[in-house]
């Protein structure tokens, strides 16, 4: 990788500003995207994370990066239940959630993030589907993602970066670890 990037970190006033949208989108911005995907591939390695002093991390929004724009990346891989690997890797410009489940999902361990360093527990609830709408970075062209379980949370989670809205806004503070009725446990 010729540069790694610098996290914003949840004390700076940038992360909690709202991004703007990507207009027009240039092969710098389809390149930007490209290489947080790189970054979040680099932190999956643990002999590279470990060398740069990196965390491990599975999504990253451009404002995490110091840019207010609407770019968000997801990468991981995942074993499906036949033993083969699935990846998720997903490279969106100003994505936008057009539909989404009345069912509730959440972590039990609940979220992490990469611009986060405290502890924040609690669980945080989000939409168990959701219907995205993005340019595609790697298709280059116009989809809609449909992603479920944890693929959606961690879009949500990204998307909401782009709001300016962290993980641990959405903890309820009165009772963290409330249960929501018929919300999917992952
Ligand atoms: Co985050």
């Amino acid at each position: 990788m010729d540069k790694m990037f610098k996290i914003v970190k949840d004390n700076a006033k940038s992360i909690r500003e709202k991004s703007v949208d990507v207009d027009p989108i240039t092969p710098e911005i389809i390149d930007l995207a490209n290489k947080m995907a790189d970054y979040l591939k680099h932190t999956q390695d643990e002999k590279y994370r470990e060398k740069h002093h990196l965390r491990e991390g599975v999504g990253l929004a451009a404002p995490q990066i110091g840019k207010n724009i609407k770019v968000i990346v997801v990468y991981y891989e995942e074993q499906n239940e036949d033993g083969s690997i699935r990846v998720i890797d997903h490279r969106l410009i100003n994505p936008r959630i057009i539909s989404e489940s009345v069912k509730q999902v959440y972590l039990s361990g609940g979220e992490g993030c990469l611009s986060v360093d405290g502890e924040h527990e609690g669980y945080v609830y989000r939409n168990y589907k959701i219907l995205v709408k993005a340019f595609d970075a790697k298709a280059q062209k116009e989809v809609v993602v449909t992603a479920r379980g944890y693929e959606a949370i961690v879009l949500q989670h990204e998307i909401d970066h782009l709001n300016g809205i962290l993980f641990y806004d959405r903890i309820d503070k009165a009772n963290p670890f409330k249960q929501i009725e018929g919300a999917e446990r992952l």
